[in-house]
């Protein structure tokens, strides 16, 4: 959970930035979405993902990501789209404070899998402690 630069390419044209996977970002990109038309005062996310990877950019406006992996809490205030915030695999993730007319990009490692979810936070913590216990990446022993 960090945030990242991303390149600027600045010429009186206007600006261009760009995320190449395993370059920019630590991940393959397998899907990309876009969040947009936010109502006022609507929170999106309140999930974690068991494998999904995600980098998300504030394409266009404003909005804060709150990235939560069990052990410790941040806020990330994403309004420029020069860099964006990435959520590594068993993160708890919540958006909201989106401006009007706000554009989230997210590009994720995984295709779309619902199976991949955790919605229950106290779920997600006790995931989180077991994860911890037995490395990060560690197979479950038979
Ligand atoms: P969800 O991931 O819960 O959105 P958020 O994290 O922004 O609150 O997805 C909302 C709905 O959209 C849900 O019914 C699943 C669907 N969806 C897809 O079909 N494909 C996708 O790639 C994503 C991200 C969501």
């Amino acid at each position: 959970m960090r945030l990242i630069d991303l390149p600027k390419i600045l010429d009186e044209r206007g600006n261009l930035s760009f995320v190449e996977e395993l370059t920019q970002i630590p991940f393959e990109i397998e899907r990309v979405y876009w969040i947009y038309d936010v109502p006022g005062g609507e929170r999106r996310g309140g999930h974690a993902y068991r494998e999904n990877q995600e980098f998300i950019i504030a394409l266009s406006g404003s909005f804060d990501v709150l990235l939560d992996n069990g052990n410790e809490r941040k806020v990330f205030s994403l309004n420029r789209s020069y860099y964006g915030v990435y959520v590594p695999k068993g993160v708890w993730r919540e958006m909201n404070n989106f401006s009007t007319n706000s554009v989230a990009l997210i590009m994720s490692s995984t295709p779309y899998s619902k199976a991949d979810y955790i919605y229950n936070y106290e779920e997600f913590l006790q995931y989180a402690a077991a994860k911890t216990q037995s490395g990060p990446d560690k197979p479950k022993q038979v």
